[in-house]
């Protein structure tokens, strides 16, 4: 009160930082305390992570780098989908699926060409229009693989080319092999030049000679994250490097589970060389070429310098309890969970630790935490669940008793038995913002005795509406991450989900995700950018923050997401406030906490009101503060999004404080998230 006392409210005014954007009628000041004397509770390096899973074309079509869609002609039985043929200047020919594996390979579909008449100036071929078109970039290689077989009689060479839609303008073309009468793989390069990047493009194997050659395994890679063969999308990685994420969880979700039996995420059938990859459908009604398989995840975590949170496969499948594994049957899949450990972290000298050399990977991964199946409370898995959690947990602990173990039981299922006791439970959130803002609170009062938790899936969603999170949504997220880092004794990690969508009419399945693209263009959320702000400014231990007095809002006061007009004849989506909490609610947020290398302190200040608020920091326990202190601030409309045309709508800008002081006070703008670094050495 001392130090109060002699700041006048005419001072506290010239004191205020100016934040960018718009300030409206301001609030009255209120003061946040915090107690860097006493110090709280540890906040684990692991506390921010990603969850991931093929969803939203994620991996095909997103952050896998190939090119071709339906690769291996797989996708549908009946037709060549995504496939057409080319018949340019009067050429003749016809394309048809055959069943003609290429032996030694996991390849079963073929595309016969069947070039009637070809000639110098009349190309016949196939042409692939990608995943909502092929990217083309200037001065850019490409990275050429098929396989073919030429029918008896053709004698001619097959064109790879890189091209517009329409064929009047090619961007790169080779000749790129001369099939016989045996199948073979071809590999060449492509590369362009001087260009406009584009994304209405094909890729075309032609011939001028007339004859059937058939094709398999068609690949097509731009240059890769790292440069690493076989895979990912360069920028979507640096989105992610962004965040600078301390693990993985993958692979899902409902995506592990599959929908059903035979399309769980079978590992052993998503390792080695692409060709040997059989694929699956996807529980979200695609079929995943396995391209990102075990070992792809492994090294996106080696990449991006995290660890895997590894889902093991437990007998559940997203077909509402249909054929649920137990028991003995369950037997041969807990000996793949083992094998599966083993591959991701055994030596060399062991069986599935050999095989991860054999496929190019000598170096074992770390890994610490191991997931037993997911979301087992749905599709009637809840009955089977202790028994079958049991199996893997005797398994896994008597084998690696070092490896922690999550069950996919919530904390809010009470009543739920766990004959062995799990390391962590793993709760999941899809929230309305209402419901956010009150989770803020949800740890408070968790027993500090009772099982720690993961947070393996959270966002505020809901009403789910387009492809990515609205400014609107960005609030209630970062409220929520306040209450989270508050509370990091018992809640030590957590992941937003889902990560990744392709924007493209038809890419989405699950409306709200973090970070939206199409072939070309990529872009972070509102929410992305908050998930960065925190993750980059976590701190190391929580520092006690008050604030007095606390303004209240009312449910009518919380900010609603927009929603967009509903299509004529149609309802509106669900109201943004739905059913849950009726208020009244915090109008601020605030996580306080300190790094141990810097001793800086770290404030991470929410403000829901759609009003300024100052906020008078008074920061006890400290010897010093710099008066140069820096930070993010990110506001924008509710209803304002990131798309692919408009990447950086609403994005952070930079904070400058040149009078931060012990107490000082700093303005928060309306609908705002601010992360301020404060110097204390
Ligand atoms: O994140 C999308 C889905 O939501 C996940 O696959 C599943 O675990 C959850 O129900």
């Amino acid at each position: 009160m001392f130090r109060l006392t002699r700041i006048t409210v005419a001072a506290l005014a010239m004191l205020c930082v100016a934040p960018l954007g718009p300030i409206t009628h301001a609030q009255q000041p209120v003061t946040l305390t915090v107690r860097a004397d006493r110090p709280g509770v540890r906040i684990d390096p692991m506390f921010y992570g990603l969850m991931t899973e093929e969803i939203n074309f994620s991996y095909d079509g997103g952050l896998y780098a190939e090119l071709i869609r339906n690769r291996t002609f797989r996708d549908d039985a009946a037709s060549p989908a995504h496939w057409s043929v080319v018949q340019d200047g009067g050429a003749r020919a016809t394309i048809a699926l055959a069943q003609d594996p290429v032996p030694g390979t996991a390849l079963t579909t073929a595309l016969a060409l069947n070039a009637l008449s070809a000639s110098s100036t009349q190309r016949a071929g196939i042409a692939n229009e990608g995943y909502w078109g092929i990217p083309v970039k200037p001065d850019t290689t490409y990275r050429v693989s098929f396989w073919a077989k030429a029918a008896e009689g053709f004698r001619g060479t097959v064109t790879a080319s890189i091209e517009s839609n329409d064929g009047r303008m090619t961007w790169a073309s080779r000749a790129a092999g001369r099939p016989t009468g045996a199948w073979k793989k071809f590999e060449t390069t492509l590369k362009t030049g001087r260009l406009t990047p584009s994304t209405a493009n094909r890729f075309v194997l032609s011939t001028t000679t007339p004859g059937t050659v058939s094709f398999s395994m068609v690949s097509l890679f731009p240059p890769t994250y790292k440069n690493r063969p076989n895979g990912n999308r360069v920028d979507l990685m640096e989105l992610l490097a962004g965040m600078k994420p301390a693990f993985l969880r993958f692979p899902g979700g409902n995506y592990l589970e599959g929908p059903n039996y035979e399309n769980r995420f079978n590992w052993k059938a998503t390792i080695g060389p692409i060709e040997q990859r059989p694929t699956h459908m996807s529980p979200w009604r695609y079929r995943s070429s396995d391209g990102l398989g075990l070992l792809e995840f492994l090294e996106w975590t080696e990449d991006l310098h995290m660890e895997p949170i590894l889902a093991l496969y437990a007998g559940l499948h997203i077909d509402n309890g249909a054929n649920i594994i137990t028991g003995d049957a369950l037997k041969p899949h807990v000996q793949d969970a083992l094998d599966e450990i083993e591959y991701v972290t055994g030596s060399t000298s062991t069986t599935w630790g050999a095989r991860r050399a054999k496929d190019g990977h000598p170096q074992p991964f770390p890994l610490r935490y191991v997931e037993i199946g997911n979301e087992d409370w749905l599709n009637m898995g809840t009955a089977s669940y202790d028994a079958r959690f049991t199996m893997f947990y005797d398994a896994i602990k008597a084998k690696y008793p070092s490896l922690k173990i999550i069950s996919t039981m919530r904390t809010q299922d009470r009543t739920f038995v766990h004959t062995r006791k799990p390391d962590l439970l793993d709760d999941h959130f899809y929230t309305t913002i209402p419901t956010a803002l009150a989770q803020a609170h949800l740890y408070d009062e968790y027993s500090r005795s009772a099982t720690k938790v993961f947070v393996g899936e959270w966002a505020t969603n809901n009403p789910r509406v387009g492809d990515t999170p609205m400014m609107a949504f960005a609030l209630g997220d970062a409220a929520f991450l306040t209450g989270l880092e508050r509370n990091a004794d018992v809640a030590i990690m957590n992941c937003y989900a889902p990560l990744l969508v392709n924007v493209n009419p038809g890419g989405r399945q699950w409306a709200v995700n973090l970070i939206g693209y199409d072939a070309l263009n990529s872009f972070g959320s509102p929410s992305y950018y908050v998930q960065r702000m925190f993750s980059n400014n976590r701190g190391d231990v929580v520092l006690p923050a008050t604030i007095d007095p606390l303004p209240k809002l009312t449910l009518e006061q919380i900010p609603e997401a927009p929603q967009p007009a509903p299509a004529p004849g149609r309802a509106g989506a669900p109201a943004g406030r739905g059913r849950g909490p009726t208020g009244p609610f915090d109008a601020i947020y605030v996580s306080a906490t300190r790094e141990d290398s810097t001793q800086d302190v770290i404030l991470k200040l929410v403000n829901i009101q759609a009003t300024a608020q100052p906020l008078r920091i008074d920061l006890q326990g400290v010897s010093r503060v710099d008066s140069k202190a820096s930070g993010e601030m990110i506001t924008g409309e509710l209803g304002a999004i990131n798309t692919v045309a408009a990447p950086r709508k609403v994005v952070p800008t930079a904070v400058a404080i040149s009078n931060a002081a012990p107490m000082f006070v700093y303005d928060m703008p309306p609908h705002s998230v601010s992360v301020i670094r404060l110097k204390t050495r």
